[in-house]
């Protein structure tokens, strides 16, 4: 019987011809949108869900614990920048560039508001986010690289494994804080259908190891990311 390698090694091993090296305008724009990310306070185009909540009563080993969650959430939000940039830069199709970069639009609300919760609590963003941010943006570059139908699946699998991640963070969060439970429920809200949208536009399902080795990697960064 022929062997035959699973569709997604074909694609790996035969994906289109290497990528045009970007343009120098274009090196530029990214690095100005990291550094937008990174350093500057983003502008979320939606109210923060977190204000129309009652006040948060938490004591000092509650706060810390949220502190933890919001970092991670934070992160996790610098890195879809991260994604969606690189995975618009790397598509071809004008459309699906709109796409991503759409989402990236769509998620700076999220960044604009954990961001705006560790503040509240008096507490720093992760200092690893410039290696988050790097990270994040070779995954979503390769990804694109292997053409839209991988690159939306890998962006409908990474919205599946947050709403899964979001979930245990609902389920973690003491009792009394109202704020970051309305900011992740509207967050899981957004994530549910960023991945439906990703499926709809054509996203393929993506190999049991890969989704193993992006659930191991977030695993990493979510416990690095709780302290540092
Ligand atoms: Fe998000
Ligand atoms: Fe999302």
């Amino acid at each position: 019987m022929a062997f035959r390698l699973p569709n997604w090694v074909t694609q790996l091993t035969t994906a289109p011809s290497l990528p045009a090296l970007p343009s120098v305008d274009s090196v530029i724009a990214e690095v100005d949108k990291a550094l937008k990310t990174l350093a500057a306070t983003p502008v979320a185009q939606r109210d923060n869900p977190g204000h129309a909540a009652s006040p948060s009563q938490l004591d000092d080993a509650e706060k810390a614990k949220v502190v933890g969650l919001m970092r991670v959430n934070h992160v996790g939000e610098v890195c879809a920048q991260a994604l969606y940039q690189a995975q618009a830069l790397a598509s071809r199709d004008p459309a699906k560039k709109a796409l991503f970069l759409e989402a990236a639009r769509e998620e700076t609300d999220h960044l604009a508001w954990t961001q705006e919760r560790l503040q509240e609590l008096g507490a720093r963003p992760s200092l690893l986010n410039p290696l988050w941010y790097s990270g994040a943006f070779a995954l979503g570059f390769v990804a694109g690289q292997l053409g839209d139908g991988v690159s939306l699946g890998f962006m409908a699998e990474t919205e599946h494994q947050v709403e899964k991640h979001l979930n245990d963070h609902l389920g973690r969060l003491p009792a009394g804080d109202s704020t970051s439970r309305a900011i992740l429920q509207q967050m899981k809200d957004d994530e549910i259908a960023h991945g439906q949208t990703a499926v709809a536009e054509g996203g393929q399902p993506l190999p049991l190891p890969v989704k193993l080795a992006m659930t191991a990697m977030s695993k990493v960064m979510t416990t690095l990311a709780q302290k540092i």
